[in-house]
């Protein structure tokens, strides 16, 4: 077929967006409320939590969405950061790029009046003129005669910012952060601790501002001992594999949408459930590959083996292999371990001991394995252990 609307490389286009109702629910009934309630009402900060290829990008693209279509008849002003490590180094660099992205790519549901958009513009010269003597720093070409290095005001920037959007009847400001746990992968405490500062003084002084963040879940356990009191300015909402009726949606969604007269029967939409046990990323990627292998004047599929026989090898060849590829040797033989195992959770004492934990952290930063509790650990899909056990023949037939 032709149209192909399914692609797992980019998040969800919001329209298609399937399950998740209850979390949706609360981003409106929440914005809903601070924008009729007059100032009275203050926004619920979100932590979208969930593994790799759940749906965070996702989610945040579908809140934007919302607020432009549900919304549009709601002044708000949205802004979508997509946290990158580089933009984790110190305390400084993180709020210059929050600022930076809130002040470049926003999203407003009406046109900003002059006022606004001269503020803007003075900010994003504050901010270069602030990175020039970063720069310098390393660069002595750069320094500039009896320049001074100053901290980025977060909160202070933000609340001038209010003043004027406040000033232009805007409702609510939701900044979105996606990829927070970045922060954590450079060690960076500080920044949770100062964000935590200012998303308080910004709520106390009366100030619309919504945060929403996402993060893997690595973040959650590891961030108890470290900036606990940061997660309690949240109201957590966790991603996890959909159920069948939510994979049925996914599934079926696009092609209602789009009027792709094709009809997907109820068998295969089971099948393609437990193959993948409902992981949204792994959906779509097989939608994708069944759609391409489909002849293009077909209109109903019932048969799902016909088409794909070898789901594993698709997705093998489409993320596990590199995933696999990204490894080091002692890090595929604990792999191999755990695959063996053939359960869903497993504890380091299972496969080698404390010597282990060491490289499970890595493959945790690697995005393979996922931290589940204390002391608990899981592949970060079951098909990857899957997989490795038909890998595993191969390695050792090679070695
Ligand atoms: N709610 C959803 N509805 C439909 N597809 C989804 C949904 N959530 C995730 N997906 C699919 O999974 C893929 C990965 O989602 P993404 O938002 O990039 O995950 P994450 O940011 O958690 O890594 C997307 O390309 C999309 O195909
Ligand atoms: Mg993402």
């Amino acid at each position: 077929m032709i149209n192909n609307p399914y692609n797992p490389g980019i998040p969800v286009n919001p329209r298609y967006y399937a399950n998740q109702k209850n979390l949706l629910s609360t981003f409106r009934v929440n914005v809903n409320a601070v924008t009729k309630s007059g100032g009275i009402t203050q926004p619920e900060n979100l932590a979208i939590i969930g593994p790799w290829g759940m749906g965070k990008t996702s989610t945040l693209g579908k809140f934007e969405y919302i607020l432009q279509n549900e919304f549009k008849d709601t002044q708000t002003f949205s802004s979508f950061v997509a946290l990158k490590p580089a933009n984790c180094e110190d305390p400084d660099t993180f709020c210059a790029c929050i600022l930076e992205n809130l002040f470049k790519v926003y999203k407003t549901t009406m046109p900003l009046p002059k006022q606004v958009l001269d503020f803007i513009k003075d900010e994003l010269i504050i901010l270069d003129t602030w990175k020039l003597s970063r720069l310098s720093v390393n660069s002595p070409e750069f320094v500039r005669a009896g320049q001074k290095v100053t901290a980025i005001n977060f909160t202070d920037t933000l609340l001038r910012f209010w003043g004027k959007l406040k000033d232009s009847d805007i409702k609510i400001v939701v900044i979105m952060i996606d990829d927070i746990h970045y922060v954590m992968l450079k060690e960076q405490g500080d920044i949770f601790y100062n964000l935590r500062t200012d998303i308080q003084m910004l709520g106390m002084a009366g100030v619309p501002f919504m945060f929403i963040i996402s993060t893997s879940d690595i973040l959650y356990p590891i961030i108890q001992d470290f900036a606990e009191p940061f997660t309690r300015l949240f109201d957590r909402n966790e991603l996890g594999l959909f159920p069948i009726n939510g994979t049925m949606e996914q599934i079926r969604k696009p092609l209602e949408i789009e009027s792709i007269p094709l009809s997907v029967s109820q068998n295969v939409i089971e099948k393609i459930h437990e193959i993948t046990r409902g992981h949204p990323y792994f959906v779509t990627l097989i939608m994708r590959e069944l759609l391409f292998r489909l002849p293009a004047d077909c209109t109903v599929i019932d048969d799902f083996d016909k088409y794909i026989p070898d789901a594993l090898e698709i997705l093998a060849v489409k993320k596990f292999d590199a995933d696999f590829a990204s490894t080091t040797d002692a890090e595929k033989e604990v792999l191999f371990k755990v695959a063996a195992l053939r359960e869903d959770e497993f504890m380091p004492k299972e496969v080698g001991g404390k010597t282990t934990v060491t490289l499970l952290d890595r493959l945790i930063k690697k995005k393979l394995i996922v931290k589940t509790g204390y002391g608990k650990y899981r592949f970060y899909t079951h098909l990857f252990g899957e997989y490795l056990l038909s890998q595993k023949v191969r390695f050792d037939r090679g070695n």
